[in-house]
């Protein structure tokens, strides 16, 4: 349980907010770059309760400009892209990318003083099939090189979700392991579903399903915190899993490519009750199963919404409750996932929460913002914010799925793995 004051410190992300003056110091995804095809639309985003307009210049270079014309107010992903910029369709004047004002083609000399006008403007990079952007003050940090960005296409997938509830409590729910072993439980294994885990034939389902109480570890890392999760066995054995926290709104956990990759989920605010959880699956090696592709595909509609939500109660069904899933929900993890954590409430009331020792990854990342906000607060800068480009590699961020002896130090193994990733560098 926390108060309300540190609920409201944690969960309330508009401009001049401390957890928003904390997303902001971060690049932060605003939109797939299939969403903005060369020669396409502009799109209107609503990013930490800021309306802008996304577009792409006819250099391909992505823009976001506060929505409103500097002018007299017009929405400007109406505009007209043209001429280097984005034209407002009321009176014409023309923005850079950069918040310039090219021209204003109504005033003589097509507005001699049009240079004093700085339009709202943030930078935008593009990386990984996503467009990002930065809002915070001074030089942009570097955009981190985290593998689910950089690999080769064929092994990485990218995806958005619409949740209709505050980021934190989506973010939350992916540091939390005890809920594999209920909420995402599955009485069989279903055809062609993931199944990886390391040194074993058996299935995650299983294992998850055989010890309902892991033993769970928290460490401090330079970029978030690391979650050590074991569950027993049959033989003396326990099922690894490593994940993590990373600063200051994503985690990364095992997913569809089991222990030779891993999954992330980066949860952007659009305002304090609506966020978008953007999605990645990463192979280290192997091509990604396109099969796992279009099933992750098919969840999502056309809007990004998925096809099981509030509206429809997630499609339960009480008969598969009985012998195929714990939840009625499908084998969809998102659509678990999208009713576990909505259905908190649009900002989930913490001081009504009964926290116990399973919780601790949680606990440990909430003090971690807190912590971040008052470097913010007291001039310092925030961990994981990027600018040294030696550091901008992470091989200590090593998400784990493997079945292992009991007597295995896991921290070493863990570290092993560091050093694996650290030589294929
Ligand atoms: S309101 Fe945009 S040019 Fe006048
Ligand atoms: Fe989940």
């Amino acid at each position: 349980m926390i108060t309300q004051e540190e609920n409201d410190l944690l969960t309330r992300t508009g401009k001049g907010t401390p957890a928003g003056e904390l997303l902001r110091r971060y690049w932060q995804p605003v939109a797939l770059a299939e969403e903005l095809p060369q020669g396409g639309a502009p799109l209107p985003v609503k990013i930490l309760g800021e309306e802008l307009a996304l577009f792409r210049d006819d250099h391909g270079r992505p823009g976001l400009l506060g929505i409103h014309c500097s002018h007299r107010g017009t929405d400007l992903s109406y505009g007209r892209v043209e001429n280097g910029g984005l034209r407002c369709l009321y009176h014409g004047w023309l923005y850079d990318i950069k918040g310039r004002c090219l021209e204003q083609p109504g005033e003589p000399n097509c507005g001699e003083h049009r240079d004093s006008i700085r339009h709202l403007a943030y930078p935008c990079e593009e990386s990984g099939g996503i467009i990002f952007t930065y809002m915070g003050p001074g030089e942009p940090p570097l955009l981190p090189q985290y593998d689910f960005l950089i690999a080769p296409a064929e092994r990485r997938y990218s995806n958005k979700i619409y949740h209709e509830c505050n980021y934190l409590q989506a973010n939350e729910g992916n540091i939390d392991p005890v809920h594999l072993s209920f909420l995402h439980r599955f009485y069989e294994t279903p055809q062609g579903r993931y199944t990886g885990v390391r040194n074993t034939e058996d299935s995650h389902y299983n294992l998850v399903g055989r010890d309902l109480a892991p033993t769970i570890d928290v460490e401090r890392t330079d970029f978030g915190v690391r979650i050590y999760t074991t569950r027993n066995q049959p033989g003396g054995n326990v099922y690894l899993r490593v994940t993590y926290f990373i600063m200051p709104n994503l985690s990364a956990f095992p997913g569809q490519t089991g222990g030779e990759g891993y999954s992330v989920n980066w949860h952007v605010p659009i305002d304090d009750e609506h966020h978008w959880k953007y999605t990645f699956v990463y192979s280290r090696e192997a091509a990604l199963d396109k099969g796992m592709i279009h099933r992750a595909r098919s969840e999502v509609g056309p809007d990004y919404k998925l096809v099981r939500n509030r509206a429809n109660r997630f499609n339960q069904d009480r008969e598969e409750m009985k012998t195929k899933t714990f939840s009625g929900m499908g084998y969809g993890f998102q659509a678990h996932d999208l009713f576990a954590t909505s259905s908190q409430g649009p900002v989930q009331d913490r001081t009504n929460e009964h926290v116990i020792t399973s919780d601790k990854p949680i606990i440990a990342a909430r003090k971690l913002m807190e912590k971040a906000i008052k470097d913010i607060q007291e001039g310092r800068e925030p961990p994981h914010v990027v600018r040294d480009p030696r550091a901008n590699r992470f091989p200590h961020m090593q998400v784990i799925s493997d079945l292992i002896p009991g007597s295995t130090d896991i921290k070493q193994h863990t570290k092993k793995a560091e050093e694996e990733a650290k030589a294929r560098l």
